[in-house]
């Protein structure tokens, strides 16, 4: 089974990737990072600071798949080539982005609104591009029957790899992840599938794999930020120390600090590794409020100091 770690933007930025690998690296070594999106530019001239998340030097030893967000096909497919230059192979498609500001704009899960516009998209990128392509996909809009049609037109296409995270968009992150709508739909889909949602345990990554053997991977999102040793363990390795926590947040913060040129950036970076992974440190409740506080280096520094006294659950 491969595992894979999940495109989230704010979370699993090049700067995160390289940290995760250095601590957390092997064993049960990610078999790909997938990037959080990146958007095609309109005027086809690329955005210098966005690609710079991608480049290959910035990258060194992680197998990174790029994400893009797109809604005109013709241009998804020059973006495309655009990557495959900078020696990318495979590029996964995004239409499971639920964000209100992304599907008003018919991107993302709003890619599934209408399926003759999908559609024409598929046609073109498949048509136009080159190389293995991936779908990250939800089931549907407002319920997980919509998921019928959908993979009826995913089947048409060349899709190396269909990862499913089983919710519909209006659903956005609540409730669970529709386990029964994914084996309803998992023996009608004719390329490889990854299940994405809701891993946030080695045994529940080992019950998934029991129950799903026939998956091409997994993939998890918001659980590896919470515990970065979750593939570790999988793979029968140590859970995190704190010592390995310790490094890991301190190489992200000060990665962050030079990226951003100022510590307050990188505070807020780091509120939102922090928002998944204090409930690892028992007791944490008390420092909650004076996290959420923080605005400066200085501020943020002496709560993780005290977060660090406390033990690990
Ligand atoms: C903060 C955040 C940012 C995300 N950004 C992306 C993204 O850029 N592309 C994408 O396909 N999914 C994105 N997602 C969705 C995740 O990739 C994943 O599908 C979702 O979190 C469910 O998996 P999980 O339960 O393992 O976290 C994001 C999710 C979160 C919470």
């Amino acid at each position: 089974m491969n595992y894979y770690t999940a495109p989230m933007e704010g979370l699993t930025d090049r700067i995160w990737r390289q940290a995760h690998q250095r601590w957390f690296g092997a064993p049960g070594a990610p078999a790909r990072y997938y990037a959080p999106f990146i958007s095609p530019p309109e005027n086809r001239v690329l955005i210098k600071k966005k690609m710079a998340e991608l480049d290959p030097a910035a990258n060194p030893g992680a197998p990174v798949i790029p994400q893009l967000l797109a809604k005109d096909g013709a241009l998804a497919a020059w973006m495309i080539g655009e990557l495959r230059k900078m020696g990318y192979t495979e590029v996964n498609l995004n239409f499971g982005c639920p964000s209100g500001t992304v599907t008003a704009k018919g991107k993302g899960a709003g890619m599934l609104r209408d399926l003759s516009k999908l559609e024409a998209f598929l046609d073109e990128v498949f048509s136009q591009a080159e190389g293995p392509i991936s779908v990250k996909t939800r089931l549907g809009v407002t319920s997980p029957e919509e998921f019928e049609a959908i993979l009826d037109l995913y089947d048409r296409y060349p899709i190396c790899e269909l990862t499913v995270h089983p919710r519909v968009m209006r659903q956005l992150y609540r409730g669970e992840a529709d386990r029964a709508a994914f084996a309803k739909y998992l023996p009608h889909c004719r390329m490889p599938v990854c299940y994405n949602g809701d891993i946030t345990t080695p045994a529940q990554l080992k019950a998934l794999e029991a129950e799903f053997p026939n998956l091409s991977g997994i993939m998890v999102g918001r659980g590896i930020i919470a515990d970065p040793a979750l593939l570790r363990q999988a793979v029968g390795g140590a859970p995190a120390s704190k010592e390995e926590l310790r490094g890991y947040l301190d190489e992200l913060y000060h990665g962050y600090t030079g990226a951003f040129g100022m510590a307050s950036c990188a505070v807020s970076r780091m509120k939102a590794h922090w928002h998944y992974l204090i409930q690892r440190f028992e007791g944490s409740e008390a420092f909650e409020k004076q996290l959420r506080k923080a605005r400066e280096g200085w501020e943020y520094e002496v709560v993780v100091n005290q977060l660090f006294t406390l033990p690990l659950l």
